[in-house]
């Protein structure tokens, strides 16, 4: 199979599966529990049934967007996923490249694996910095300072992983950082030289943007002892206010699902929220983010940009959450595994491709541009 037989989510996934040893598969593949709100994450969109107008005159498509002051040449963007390099040795450098050259926003996740410095250098796209909460507060300072001084546009607090999710793929796999190749993870490689050839010959594995301040070097860390060991599970709604005001910038927060969530989000200044149960990899059993939206838009759609990621496969899934009225998408998977088949050329094939599905779409709905799209265009069965 090659990335030319790639034409959408499910041939990258193949291609990707065949590509990455078992355990990081596992790992982008993986969600929390039984993984039921991966699954309804994909799902739900397949409940709602679009309702097109024809004979609109539907010549040139245009699918700009502007959310949290960033214009936007799509009205999708890559949502922050950690550990990119373990998956392809380009890791975050092939992403935030693709989505450049797609005009779109790239998130940078604090467990990022190439320096949120570099990325900035690299591209002029709007870039957002996805961070967590940590009990060490130098560090919490440090990672604010280094983005303020980097540029970053949009400071992005993710605060759906108070602790770890429940990864069970994980915990059967070993699956840790800086990967350890155990006794069963050497065969898993063993079978897989390709990757292991570029994991050995390339940069060495760091976290960058926690360098200074986690010690890596020693033992290894399960992503579910990150969240349970350095992230401060006492946050509160006051600590976000006081981040928000030393940003003193666009700030947003990734992974709110409640109406009163949304509401306080608005309260304390925040220039946007992302609906997120963060692909189904913490709390199983979350809604489905597509379900809870039109609740949340009608709350505080007039008042802060209202953007939704998890289980988005198709350009139709878009153009759903679009009509429904958020203001842009966010994608995790539909970009990992493309970038885990074939680097930043993967990337770019399933950008090439859900563009090509957002036009084609939205001239089937006799839509001209992203302002076209409405509820009128949706009935849910
Ligand atoms: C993630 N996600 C995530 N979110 C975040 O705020 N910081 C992070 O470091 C990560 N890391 C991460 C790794 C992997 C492998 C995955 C699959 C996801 C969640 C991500 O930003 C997004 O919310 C989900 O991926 C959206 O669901 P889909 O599109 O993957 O179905
Ligand atoms: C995950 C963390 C890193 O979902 O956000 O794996």
């Amino acid at each position: 199979m090659r990335l030319s037989d790639c034409h959408n989510f499910q041939d990258f996934r193949r291609l990707a599966q065949r590509r990455l040893p078992g355990p990081i598969f596992n790992y982008i593949d993986g969600a929390a529990d039984d993984e039921v709100t991966y699954r309804q994450n994909t799902a739900s969109f397949d409940r709602c049934d679009l309702v097109p107008n024809v004979l609109r005159g539907v010549g040139e498509v245009d699918l700009a967007v502007t959310v949290m002051g960033q214009k936007l040449a799509l009205p999708v963007y890559c949502s922050p996923t950690a550990l990119q390099r373990l998956f392809h040795h380009d890791g975050e450098r092939a992403v935030a490249a693709a989505a450049a050259k797609f005009g779109t926003m790239f998130g940078v996740s604090s467990l990022g694996t190439v320096s949120l410095e570099d990325l900035r250098r690299a591209h002029v796209n709007p870039q957002c910095y996805q961070f967590y909460f940590h009990k060490d507060r130098g560090l919490n300072r440090a990672m604010f300072e280094r983005a303020k001084a980097a540029g970053v546009n949009v400071m992005m607090l993710t605060v759906d992983s108070i602790t770890g999710g429940n990864r069970e793929r994980d915990k059967r796999t070993g699956f840790s950082i800086p990967f350890r190749l155990t006794a069963a993870g050497i065969l898993q490689f063993a079978i897989k030289p390709l990757w292991a050839i570029n994991y050995a010959l390339h940069e060495r594995f760091r976290l960058p943007q926690l360098e200074g301040h986690v010690d890596m070097g020693r033992g290894t860390m399960s992503i579910q002892r990150y969240f349970t060991e350095m992230l401060d599970p006492s946050m509160t709604w006051d600590d976000v206010a006081e981040m928000v005001r030393f940003w003193g910038g666009r700030f947003c927060l990734k992974g709110i699902m409640s109406v009163e969530d949304a509401r306080r989000a608005v309260d304390i200044g925040c220039s946007g929220i992302i609906l997120s149960n963060h692909g189904g990899r913490q709390l199983d059993g979350s809604r489905a983010a597509f379900d809870q939206l039109a609740e949340i838009v009608d709350a505080v759609g007039d008042r802060i940009d209202v953007m939704m990621d998890g289980g988005v496969q198709r350009g139709t899934h878009v153009l759903k959450a679009l009509s429904l009225g958020a203001k842009a998408v966010g994608i995790g998977r539909y970009y990992l595994f493309p970038l885990a088949a074939a680097g930043q050329a993967g990337v770019e094939r399933a950008l090439t491709l859900m563009r090509a599905e957002l036009e084609r779409d939205m001239k089937l709905m006799g839509c001209t541009s992203i302002a076209d799209l409405s509820r009128a265009n949706l009935r849910f069965r």
